[in-house]
């Protein structure tokens, strides 16, 4: 696919390792994570897509070829995508200069693991506006200890950058949303061929040099996927807003694809999601918000709450699995109980009749006293 001359490219930073996410990721790239049944990607795609980007890099390392199997070269996604691989990580910076090649003009550059409605026009229209270096999109929240904090002056201006604060160094609430626009200028100050991030390296030496870097403040919906709570939390979002998009009371708001079946006797309260040919057994109840990958079942007396199973997801007659996250090929087996928080990571078994703890983590490894 050929890009239009003259609109942004991107760069999506999809490098990281995803151990926050684990188990989830010891199988799957944190960027293919499913999100109502899809990849996270390609939500961010559609994203950019949106906002006229055309053409996008992709700097990554590990477990790659998930992205290129199922992406390819992005044409069946109506979008361009090249695969920048590296060898060891690059940092954060490090890897938009390993990809400076196809840079050559203002771009765009995204954590790879942060859902959001930004407007990226109107963020690059400030950006022109100011005449800014770097532009950098701010959101708010309460516990800013996981994020970096931007204090920002007159004009909007990037005043301090404070990677993952301890309280008592800032008060401010304001937060790096990990989206920035650059001028391909910046790139000239990350050191070639070696770990360099912007957070703690490139941002700071941009201010310290006194080049002009912007903070758009926005009040957009945000959210950084990276831990199986905000990952859950996403998704009962986007089912709630499809719900309220499309009308609907909460009972009617059922999706389902091809091949489906509930028994008569089973309760299903939406939202519900259900991939292809699903299953739900007699006096079974699957209450939303929840999702269910292709091939899932949830057998006769078994109840499913607030949960995200991925594909061929099995929950045994009388199990029940709550607010939990159950990845590919999981079986909950019968009368056994996940709790609130619960994730399990692919193919991982639950003993008929036992119950995880509130928050437990799971994979076919873990040692079978935490299953009992
Ligand atoms: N290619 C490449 N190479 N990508 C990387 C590397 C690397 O060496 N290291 C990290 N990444 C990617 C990750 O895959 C992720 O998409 C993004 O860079 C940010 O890394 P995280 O590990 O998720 O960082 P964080 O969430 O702790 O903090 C970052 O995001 C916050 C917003 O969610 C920082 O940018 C914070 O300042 C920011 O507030
Ligand atoms: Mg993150």
């Amino acid at each position: 696919m050929e890009a239009a001359v003259g609109a942004p490219k991107a760069v999506i930073l999809v490098g990281g390792e995803g151990t926050r996410l684990r188990p989830l990721t010891l199988g799957t790239h944190k960027s293919m994570v499913p999100v109502l049944n899809r990849p996270f990607l390609e939500h961010l795609l559609e994203h950019l897509k949106e906002h006229g980007i055309q053409e996008v890099v992709l700097a990554l390392r590990h477990l790659h070829h998930q992205l290129l199997d199922y992406f390819g070269d992005g044409s069946a996604f109506g979008i361009a995508l090249h695969y920048v691989v590296e060898d060891s990580p690059l940092g954060t910076a490090g890897a938009v200069k390993n990809a400076g090649h196809f840079l050559d003009d203002t771009c765009f550059v995204i954590n790879g693991d942060i859902y959001t409605d930004l407007d990226l026009t109107a963020m690059l229209e400030f950006h022109r506006q100011r005449g800014a270096m770097a532009t950098i999109a701010l959101t708010h929240v309460e516990d800013v200890s996981s994020y970096g904090v931007v204090e920002i002056g007159v004009g909007s201006r990037v005043r301090r950058f404070l990677e993952k604060p301890h309280p008592s160094q800032t008060s401010a609430q304001t937060i790096n949303a990990g989206t920035y626009i650059l001028e391909p200028q910046v790139l000239d100050l990350v050191p070639p061929g070696q770990p360099y991030m912007f957070e703690t390296g490139l941002f700071p030496a941009l201010l310290s040099a006194g080049w002009p870097l912007f903070g758009h403040p926005s009040s957009c919906y945000w959210i950084d996927i990276g831990t199986p709570q905000r990952y859950l939390s996403l998704n009962h979002h986007l089912l709630h807003l499809r719900q309220s998009a499309a009308g609907h009371s909460q009972s009617h708001s059922i999706w389902s694809d091809d091949g489906c079946y509930v028994h008569p006797t089973a309760q299903v309260v939406g939202p519900i999601l259900m991939g292809e040919g699903c299953r739900i057994g007699a006096g079974a109840r699957v209450e939303g918000p929840s999702i269910l990958g292709v091939g899932c079942s949830v057998e006769p007396g078994a109840r499913v709450v607030g949960s995200i199973l991925w594909a061929q997801a099995r929950v045994e007659a009388g199990a029940v699995v709550e607010k939990s996250v159950l990845a590919r090929g999981c079986c909950v087996g019968s009368r056994a109980h996940t709790t609130s928080g619960c994730v399990l990571g692919d193919e991982t078994s639950v003993p008929p009749g036992s119950r995880l703890e509130p928050g437990t983590l799971v994979w076919p490894e873990t040692p079978p006293e935490k299953l009992s």
